[in-house]
């Protein structure tokens, strides 16, 4: 018995680590059965962030198989001239053009969603503001500082931060964010918006194991097998006891 209580508690002491980060983050509904979802995520990415960011683990034309595309659909709206279906998403900027144009290396996206999980990913593209003392005029308050400009201002629009300020204990001015203005509305709604986003990270998820979509469907097959198997098994079972009772 206390051997069993002792693997029940090593089992959830990871999920309590995790709970307790201290960041605040929005929660983001993943749904990696909703094909149209991850559709609209793939072409917001490859508009969006493969000019910059590769995706070298990813194959089109695995892609395509995996979120209900035709090559046809993969080569007018998701490909670019020249690359074929069977090519991984690579970008053409060199990792030395990426420190040249933004002071740090451009990330492989394919599997940053499993270094910083969904909710992360949701809140930092949708909480970068104005901010003119920084190279691209904008900061993120999910990622200080960072290199990347704000690619999806023209959707979402251009906010400000409205700011608090705290004194620390050695008596250092914090800045703490409390809220954010519209400066330059976006074409899309916060809905909108909050929603191609959910769609971006629900692409960027499915992208980080692909092998994911395979378990899923694999997983539902086992279950049917099952759920006919034992109709069978118990009518075996029956026609085996039926004499000894
Ligand atoms: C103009 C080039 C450019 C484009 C386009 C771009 N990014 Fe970035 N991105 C960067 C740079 C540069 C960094 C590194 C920033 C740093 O480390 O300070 C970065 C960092 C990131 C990070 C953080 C990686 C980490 O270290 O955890 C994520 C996530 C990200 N980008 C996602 C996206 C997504 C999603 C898109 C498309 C909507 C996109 N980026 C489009 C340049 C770009």
């Amino acid at each position: 018995m206390k051997k069993i209580l002792v693997t029940c508690l090593l089992a959830v002491l990871p999920l309590l680590a995790s709970a307790n980060s201290g960041e605040h983050l929005d929660k983001v509904k993943i749904d990696l059965s909703n094909q149209k979802s991850l559709q609209n995520g793939a072409r917001i990415f490859v508009n969006y962030c493969l000019s910059c960011h590769a995706a070298s683990y990813m194959r089109y034309n695995r892609m395509g198989k995996d979120i209900g595309l035709s090559t046809k659909e993969l080569k007018k709206d998701y490909m670019y001239a020249g690359d074929k279906v069977g090519e991984t998403m690579t970008v053409a900027m060199t990792a030395a053009e990426g420190t040249k144009y933004f002071g740090t290396a451009v990330p492989d996206l394919s599997d940053i969603e499993r270094a910083r999980g969904a909710d992360w990913l949701y809140t930092y593209l949708r909480t970068f503001y104005k901010d003119s003392s920084r190279p691209w005029g904008v900061n993120n308050a999910t990622f200080k500082d960072v290199g990347m400009p704000h690619v999806l201002w023209k959707l979402q629009g251009l906010k400000k931060a409205l700011f608090k300020i705290h004194k620390d204990a050695e008596g250092n001015d914090i800045k703490v964010i409390t809220g954010y203005e519209t400066v330059i509305p976006g074409t899309m709604s916060e809905e909108e918006y909050d929603n191609t986003v959910r769609d971006l990270v629900n692409f960027m998820v499915y992208m980080g194991e692909p092998a994911k979509m395979v378990r899923y469907s694999l997983g539902v097959k086992v279950l049917i097998f099952l759920a006919i198997f034992f109709v069978f098994a118990y009518a075996l079972k029956k026609e085996f006891w039926k004499d000894i009772h």
